[in-house]
Parts: structure tokens; C-alpha cells; sequence
């Protein structure tokens, strides 16, 4: 790998910064976190930090969002995982929070506030200038090494994700080392046609990645779910009401082009459900009514979904095909996730939503690689060097030529 690892980095007695990302969808009302999976894989790499100081630091949420809140609900579901004591400080860069660093003693975990509780974590920056922001020049000074192991946000270049590891060693942790290395092995096995299963809300992420995708021949065939199909029916014209989403104007006129330049690649929806009086209702896509929510695929749609799926040699499916916590509406995530575990084709899935769904299911073990990663990973299969990695990469040709 030309990223180091926890194996090359001597970090006995070290003072190490490790940047996970524990962002989970949480309850907007209760703020308490309802899927805990990315907590538990942030603690992979503790193992081999079990004689350092370890400062862990995540992000949750973004700044305006239901989910964005601090980090306390976190720190607890990190001790009940870990079974042992974690320390939280409700600070990232200030007084309280370098006493606290600067306190620790060998085998102490230390967990941060939410990271964009700094206004510069909300920005992206050039490695150089991600190193020069407060954030990194304070606390740089208090760390030996740091370990960047925040897989699912490899695409920001965000100051805790690239700026520390510009000026200090730096290594990839467990997570990160674990799904570089399984990508790269399936990416290069991966066979022709490429089919790309794709829900998930943060529209405008993905329509930027869905394009490179589909021009680096990564995606041959897009079958659209979730609140993206809905832009795209929108764009087409058979979603006749505005949906209600940010920027909504401009993604539906992005997906309008996108049709328009790649005609034979994108499927949609041809029949949903939605709810009424309590109960399931299917119908076409054009007897929707104005206020009539869409929560989930309809079967005709989920049959003609899964024999492209069929004739795939590679799938990638990210994002549920519903609302499907609630048992009424899992039909289309639930049989989409079927069909992609009986296929013959190296199977990808991602993000936290369909981890659970597998687990759930009782399939898990029938995918080739379940990843932590969303948005990250659509743009990691583009071809694209992300962010972290490449300052990972940076990192470690400085490391290997002094040595
Ligand atoms: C994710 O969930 O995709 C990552 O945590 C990144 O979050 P972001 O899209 O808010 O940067």
C-alpha cells in the first residue's frame, strides 16, 4: 500500500490525534443516535493504541441540520462498546480542551466535541492551508502522530482530515486500511456491466459523482431510488409538484441535463407507494397527488430493478430504496438487497442505512464488501484520488525518504 499503517508508526507513549467519523443518523426530536455501526468500526484501530494517549475527533452532522448536535450521546455509546471509561470534553480547539490533552496518560481516550463546532472544519482547503487554519496550528502541538481513519469522509479536505496529517507522521487506521485495501482488490477483478444501484439524500454530492462515474465506465446502467429518483422523475416531468428540497431548482436542472446526455443509462421509478388512512397504497408514478409522500418502490419497478441487477457483473448499491424502518415500506429496499445478494456479480454495498438493512435481512455475508461510506465511496469508485488519501499518500513518501 503506498498509504502507511498502524504497522509502521511507532506510537508507544505517543500523544495521538485519531480522526474517525462517528456521524449517525439521529432522532431530530430526541437527539439520540439510532444506528450506532460507525461508532463501533471507529474503535478499530484503539486496539493497537492501547499504550498511547489517544485525542479521538469526529464530525456529526452539518451546521444547520437536524442532526447536528455535540458529541455526549457518542462518548457514552463509545464506552458501552469499548466497556471501559472515555473522557469527553465539551471543546475542540480552546483551553478546555488542550488542559485536558495535555493531562492525558498512556492508555487514556480522549473523545473532542464535534469537530464543525469550528467554523473551519465546515470549509475545504489545500493541504497547506487546511495545516495553517487555527484548528491544526494549536493542536498540532500537542500531538506526536495522527492516525486518520475517517473513511466515509475521505472526499472533504477538511482541516482535521488533511491538515493534520500535512505536517505530522501520519497513517491510515484500521477502517481506512482495511477498505482501501478490499476496494482496490474488487476494483481491479471488477467486470463489465457495472451497475449502480443509487439512493441516498445528499442530492447534489451525488449527482456530481454519478457523472464521473458514468464517464470513468464505472456505471453502465444507474437504477435510481429514494429522494434522487424523485428529482429525476421531477426533471422528467412526471413528479408535477415541487418536493421540497434544498436548492431544488438546480438539482432538478442538473438532472434534466444528465437525461438528457446519457439517455440509455438512468432507470426510474415506474410505480412507488405511499401512505394513506395507515396503509400501504401502490400506483403509478403519475397518479401521485400533490402532498402524497413517496415511501418506497412500487413491485413492477423492483422486478424490472433486480433483472438489470441480473445481467450485472459488478453492483454497487447505495442508499435504501425507501422508508424501510417501517415494515410497510422495506419492500423495495429489503427485495433490492436480495437481489443483489443472490447475484452472481462482486457485490458493493455502502453506507450505514443498508449495513443495518443487511444485518437485518440475515445478509450480510453474502456481499462481497460492506462499506462504511456513502457519498466517499461513490466518489472513491470514480477513479478519483480522494482528499485523504492523497494526503495519506503525501504523508507516507515523507516518511519513507527520511527513513
Ligand atoms: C457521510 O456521512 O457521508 C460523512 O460523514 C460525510 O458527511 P458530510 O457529507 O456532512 O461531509
Amino acid at each position: 500500500m503506498k498509504i502507511l499503517t498502524l504497522d509502521e508508526l511507532d506510537t508507544k507513549g505517543k500523544t495521538v490525534f485519531l480522526r474517525v467519523d462517528m456521524n449517525s443518523p439521529m432522532d431530530p426530536k430526541t437527539m439520540q443516535i439510532l444506528e450506532t455501526s460507525r461508532i463501533r468500526e471507529s474503535t478499530e484501530s484503539l486496539k493497537d493504541l492501547e499504550d498511547s494517549k489517544v485525542v479521538i475527533a469526529s464530525h456529526q452532522g452539518r451546521v444547520g441540520n437536524k442532526d447536528y448536535t455535540g458529541m455526549e450521546n457518542h462518548a457514552k455509546v463509545l464506552a458501552q462498546v469499548l466497556g471501559r471509561d472515555i473522557k469527553y470534553v465539551e471543546d475542540v480547539i480552546g483551553s478546555e480542551a488542550q488542559r485536558e490533552i495535555k493531562n492525558m496518560k498512556n492508555g487514556d481516550i480522549l473523545l473532542l466535541d464535534n469537530l464543525r463546532l469550528c467554523a473551519e472544519e465546515n470549509y475545504e482547503f489545500t493541504p497547506d492551508n487546511a495545516s495553517k487554519t487555527i484548528m491544526v496550528s494549536r493542536l498540532s502541538k500537542l500531538f506526536d502522530l495522527c492516525v486518520i481513519d475517517s473513511f466515509p469522509s475521505s472526499h472533504r479536505a477538511h482541516p482535521s482530515i488533511i491538515g493534520f496529517s500535512h505536517i505530522l507522521p501520519a497513517c491510515a487506521g484500521r477502517l481506512v486500511e482495511r477498505e482501501v485495501r478490499r476496494l482496490d482488490e474488487i476494483m481491479t477483478v471488477a467486470k463489465s456491466p457495472h451497475v449502480v444501484v443509487l439512493g441516498g439524500s445528499k442530492i447534489n454530492d451525488r449527482l456530481e459523482a454519478i457523472e464521473t462515474l458514468i464517464q470513468n465506465g464505472r456505471a453502465d446502467q444507474v437504477l435510481l431510488t429514494g429522494v434522487i429518483a424523485n428529482v429525476f422523475m421531477r426533471a422528467q416531468g412526471r413528479i408535477r409538484f415541487p418536493l421540497g428540497i434544498k436548492q431544488e431548482e438546480e438539482v432538478v436542472s442538473k438532472a434534466h441535463s444528465l437525461i438528457g446526455e446519457y439517455p440509455d443509462v438512468f432507470s426510474l421509478p415506474v410505480d412507488i407507494a405511499i401512505e394513506r388512512d395507515g396503509s400501504r397504497v401502490e400506483m403509478d408514478v403519475r397518479e401521485l397527488g400533490k402532498g402524497d409522500q413517496i415511501l418506497d418502490l412500487g413491485p413492477k419497478t423492483v422486478d424490472y430493478y433486480i433483472k438489470s441487477i441480473n445481467g450485472a457483473g459488478t453492483v454497487f448499491m447505495s442508499g435504501p430504496a425507501g422508508f424501510f424502518e417501517n415494515e410497510k415500506f422495506k419492500f423495495g429496499t429489503e427485495s433490492l438487497l436480495r437481489g443483489v445478494a443472490d447475484s452472481f456479480a462482486t457485490t458493493i454495498v455502502s453506507g450505514g442505512h443498508l449495513t443495518a438493512a443487511l444485518k437485518r435481512y440475515g445478509l450480510a455475508d453474502k456481499i462481497n464488501h460492506i462499506s462504511t461510506a456513502g457519498g466517499a465511496l461513490v466518489l472513491y469508485l470514480t477513479g478519483v484520488k480522494l482528499p485523504m488519501i492523497q494526503s495519506l499518500e503525501e504523508a507516507a513518501e515523507r516518511y519513507r525518504s527520511k527513513k
